[in-house]
């Protein structure tokens, strides 16, 4: 499942993001070449941005990979539970469209390690923070410190057990609105969830500065 309905707007280019041109293609291309690549990917199924269902399809079909569309709801999480709805194999991997660098390789070794150890629920991509992170109030007065020694930035691919997300994700619809990704759902369930250490190049992009980054890394791989 690849979730490219986001607006984009705190990209600032005035349409959703997946659409947007990075390396010579619209960013969703990237993602759906690395899952075309994927040894471990039977199907790929596209949340779009509502109303641009024909044009996900183009991008698919430009970038050589076969895909499902369908369109994406108001928050993520909405548009993961709607794409999961065609999906019908055991198991599944959940990748944003807006982590562009994601190679095929990764995503068949989140697979590998959750087919490997039936007591996991999900095995999520992640790396180690560097940054001293602070929990805040609403005014910024600090609450507390968590030991960085522990805490990692969940990134995606995410997978999981089919029935096992579908469950989570039916269990929480009051939090839909406001999950940022879909191991916490899973987490709260009481699933097993495990970090998959990740290349630092996985990168999310947000604003138009990773926008750059994620043109130099790109240009360095063709390189
Ligand atoms: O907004 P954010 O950058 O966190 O979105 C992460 C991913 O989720 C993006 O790839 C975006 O396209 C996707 N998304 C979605 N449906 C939404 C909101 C975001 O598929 N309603």
């Amino acid at each position: 499942v690849i979730a490219a309905a986001g607006s984009g707007e705190r990209l600032g280019a005035g349409g959703p993001k997946a659409f947007v041109e990075l390396g010579g293609r619209p960013m969703l291309a990237w993602s759906l070449l690395a899952f075309g690549a994927a040894e471990s990917i039977g199907e790929i199924v596209v949340a779009a941005p509502p109303g641009s269902e024909d044009r996900v399809g183009a991008i698919a079909i430009e970038a050589n990979v076969e895909g499902r569309v369908t369109p994406g709801g108001d928050a993520r999480s909405q548009s993961v539970g709607r794409a999961l709805d065609l999906v019908d194999s055991d198991l599944v991997v959940v990748h944003d469209a807006a982590r562009p660098l994601t190679q095929g390789s990764l995503v068949d070794e989140i697979v590998a390690r959750l087919a490997g150890d039936t007591d996991l629920a999900g095995v999520v991509a992640a790396a180690p923070v560097t940054d001293t992170i602070k929990e805040a109030s609403h005014a910024r007065r600090v609450i507390r410190t968590p030991e960085r020694d522990h805490l990692w930035a969940a990134q995606t691919p995410q997978a999981f057990r089919t029935d096992v997300l579908r469950a989570a994700i039916a269990q929480h619809p009051d939090l839909l609105g406001t999950v940022s990704d879909d191991a916490m759902l899973v987490e709260r369930a009481g699933g097993e969830v495990l970090l998959h250490r990740t290349p630092s190049e996985n990168l999310k992009v947000t604003t138009p500065l990773d926008l750059r980054i994620a043109e130099m890394l790109l240009a360095d791989r063709d390189g």
